[in-house]
């Protein structure tokens, strides 16, 4: 059994952990300007400048069954749907606010189809809610909003309040936790209390930011706990809940409290630099690096939610299709590593150019090859520990010789260079690396 203490929080993290992959779906008004998600705030875009999306907002391609049937065979066993973004537009018939998707030409609650077909391909749901507003009328202008430059923006301030808009996000969310059925994940985004932005914008409210008590984050939580009591909550109300959730980095080391225990965590990623739907946005990732991203993740114990940005007329394009099948082909021989899988037990150590992860039981130890060697891959440390090994992809056998060569080789020796370590063990390889991103030896252990 894996020996790392997981905290225990209130909602149900285990299935998650386990499954290790999710798909993050950014969809919004933003998917027609099609310049990114933030573009009301990056252009400083009015409300009635903004309008002309959501009067013309008819994504009439979009098919939740095909999305849900890619995500399951890219490997997803989970996904998290932004149900409204930062501008504010619900993707759901919600009875609190008009801006609504059911109020534009395409008519239809894409929330409930998205909920509906992902659940018939056996994936847990997630629902991603944003914490800012740029469009609800009690939402106060700060440093992050479109309105902030404007030179009426404090006038605009007077009468707003955010008691009333707090109400209305318990109201928007106890709608998305009882209409829906049972929900897995709760994604807020996000608090910046006294961060970002602080300094050029501090007239608006005296640089303070939004946190926990403007979204009244504690009644927010118990809300959602009385409703779905085993939830997963993230970390971004400002309070921490059952995951940290760090964004566009990818960590080298597990995070842990103070007291040693292992955070649940899980790393968001996105296929280019954007988390909208980007048309002319041109970092999209290579196989290779999705591939590692997704394993370095696992071996440093932690989940990875990858993201797509549905366009306009609700599909996902050529390039974000290309990016999951990336995903499903190497998953479908692959995945082993990955489910149920954590960062290998600190006895192993991965040799060069590899990674290592290690089944939650302690039975399988996988070796993941970011640079293939010639011929031969040294271990040190695990001779008297292997039962068999073999490639993950097609099972074949992979051959491996305890190395007795003796530390004390006479000078002038072949391998007087290269000499032993206690139970060293040389892995033969093909020459020739095996057709797969990252090849995958995996040694079932005594
Ligand atoms: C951010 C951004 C946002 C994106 C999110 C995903 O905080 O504001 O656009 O939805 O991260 O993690």
């Amino acid at each position: 059994m894996s020996s790392y203490i997981r905290r225990k929080t209130p909602g149900q993290t285990d299935w998650l952990v386990h499954d290790r992959f999710g798909m993050f779906i950014h969809f919004g008004l933003y998917a027609m300007p099609a310049r990114h998600e933030w573009i009301r705030e990056r252009e400083d875009i009015s409300d009635e400048d903004y309008e002309v999306y959501f009067k013309h907002f008819n994504p009439d391609l979009f098919d939740a069954k095909d999305l849900a049937r890619r995500a399951r065979e890219a490997g997803m066993k989970y996904a998290v749907l932004t149900t409204r973004h930062h501008e504010g537009f619900s993707l759901f018939d919600t009875q609190y606010s008009d801006y609504k998707i059911t109020n534009t030409p395409f008519g239809r609650d894409l929330v409930r189809e998205y909920v509906d077909a992902f659940r018939a391909e056996g994936l847990k749901i997630g629902f991603y809610y944003s914490l800012l507003d740029w469009h609800h009328p009690h939402y106060t202008i700060d440093q992050c909003h479109p309105l902030r430059n404007r030179p009426d923006a404090m006038q605009l301030n007077e009468g707003r309040d955010m008691k009333i808009y707090a109400e209305f996000m318990r109201n928007q969310v106890r709608e998305l936790m009882t209409n829906y059925g049972k929900i897995d994940i709760l994604w807020f985004d996000f608090s910046f209390k006294n961060t970002w932005y602080n300094g050029k914008y501090a007239f608006l409210d005296g640089g303070k930011g939004k946190g926990p008590e403007e979204w009244e984050s504690e009644k927010m939580i118990e809300l959602v706990r009385s409703l779905q009591p085993h939830i997963v909550i993230n970390d971004r109300l400002g309070i921490p809940q059952d995951t940290v959730t760090p964004e566009q980095r990818q960590l080298g080391t597990w995070p842990k409290y103070d007291n040693g225990e292992y955070k649940t965590w899980e790393a968001c990623q996105t296929f280019s630099g954007s988390w909208g739907y980007y048309r002319d946005e041109m970092t999209w990732k290579s196989p290779e690096m999705m591939i590692q991203m997704l394993i370095k993740t696992v071996a440093c114990g932690g989940n990875l939610l990858m993201n797509v940005g549905p366009c306009a007329r609700g599909y996902i394009d050529d390039r974000a299709c290309d990016a999951l099948d990336v995903y499903a082909k190497w998953m479908k021989y692959n995945s082993r590593s990955i489910y149920g899988c954590t960062m290998a037990e600190p006895e192993f150590k991965a040799p060069d150019g590899t990674y290592l992860t290690q089944s939650e039981d302690g039975k399988r130890l996988y070796v993941h090859l970011f640079s293939y060697p010639f011929k031969t891959l040294v271990m040190d440390n695990i001779g008297d520990k292997i039962e068999y090994a073999q490639f993950l992809h097609d099972a074949s056998e992979v051959q491996y010789q305890l190395d007795t060569t003796p530390s004390n080789l006479p000078a002038g020796s072949y391998r007087d260079a290269d000499p032993t370590t206690e139970n060293r063990v040389n892995f033969t390889l093909p020459v020739v690396k095996p057709n797969q991103t990252v090849p995958v030896i995996e040694i079932y252990l005594k």
